[in-house]
C-alpha cells in the first residue's frame, strides 16, 4: 500500500519528468516509452496490493527513470549506473531532497542484474518485478524479437527460458499472480509459433516440385534406332 498520497508539488514534478522521459525514449525500439509507462503501471498495481508501506513519489520517479540509461547506447551495458547519473543531474535543479534523490537513484541502479547489485528496499524490489513482468507474455516476446539475433527456434527457446527465469526471480505474490498469466501467455504464443513453423517445414518436405516427366529410355532407344 502507499504510505500517503502524492502532493500537488510532487504531481507537477512527475508530469515534467514524464515529458522528459517521453522525449528521451521516443527513439528507442525495445525500451520505448510504452515500456516505461507499463513499468509504472505494474509498479502501482504491485504497490497497492502489498502490505508494505511504499513511498509513491520515490516509486513512480524510479519507474519513470529506470531505463533512461539506455538512451544513446546500443548495448545498454551498465545502463542502471548510467541512468543514475542522469537522475543526479535532473534532480539537481529541483526541490527534491538529497535523501529522496538517493532512493530514486538506487531504484535505477538496482532494477537490472547488469549492475550486479540486488534490489533491497521495497520500492527497488517493486520496480525490479514491474520491469521483469513487461518482458513476459506476448508483448515481452515482441520486445525480445526486436533485439535478438539467431534462428527463429533459438529465439523462441530463449524467450521461453527468459520468461521462466524472470518469473522465478519475482519478489512479490502479486507480481507472481500477474507473472503466471503472462508466462502462460508466453507458452501459448511460443506453442502457436512452433506449430506454424512445424507446419511450414512439413509443407516444404511434401513439396510437389515441377519435375519434368521421367525419361522413357525405351522410347528414346526406339527413336534412335529408327533414325538410323
Ligand atoms: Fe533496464
Ligand atoms: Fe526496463
Amino acid at each position: 500500500m502507499f504510505e500517503r498520497n502524492l502532493t500537488r508539488r510532487e504531481m507537477e514534478l512527475i508530469e515534467d519528468i514524464r515529458e522528459f522521459i517521453k522525449e528521451k525514449h521516443s527513439q528507442s525500439e525495445r525500451h520505448d516509452y510504452s515500456h516505461v509507462l507499463q513499468v509504472v503501471r505494474y509498479a502501482i498495481q504491485i504497490a497497492k496490493a502489498i502490505p508494505d508501506e511504499v513511498n509513491p513519489f520515490v516509486l513512480i520517479c524510479g519507474a519513470l527513470f529506470h531505463d533512461v540509461g539506455w538512451i544513446g547506447t546500443d548495448t545498454g551495458v551498465l545502463h542502471g549506473l548510467r541512468g543514475a547519473t542522469i537522475v543526479d543531474e535532473y534532480f539537481d535543479s529541483t526541490w527534491v531532497s538529497a535523501d529522496v534523490k538517493k532512493r530514486i537513484k538506487r531504484i535505477v541502479i538496482r532494477h537490472t542484474a547488469t549492475s550486479m547489485m540486488a534490489p533491497q528496499t521495497v520500492e527497488e524490489k517493486i520496480v525490479w518485478d514491474a520491469d521483469g513482468l513487461d518482458g513476459m507474455g506476448l508483448i515481452g516476446i515482441l520486445r525480445g524479437l526486436v533485439a535478438e539475433q539467431g534462428s527463429i527456434e533459438e529465439i523462441l527457446t530463449d524467450e521461453f527460458r527468459e520468461s521462466r527465469k524472470t518469473y522465478d526471480r519475482l519478489y512479490f505474490e502479486e507480481s507472481r499472480r500477474i507473472g503466471k498469466e503472462l508466462h502462460e501467455e508466453t507458452i501459448e504464443v511460443i506453442r502457436s509459433f512452433k506449430r506454424a513453423l512445424d507446419h511450414r517445414l512439413k509443407a516444404i518436405e511434401q513439396l510437389a516440385l515441377p519435375v519434368e516427366r521421367p525419361v522413357n529410355w525405351a522410347r528414346v532407344w526406339v527413336d534412335i534406332s529408327q533414325a538410323k
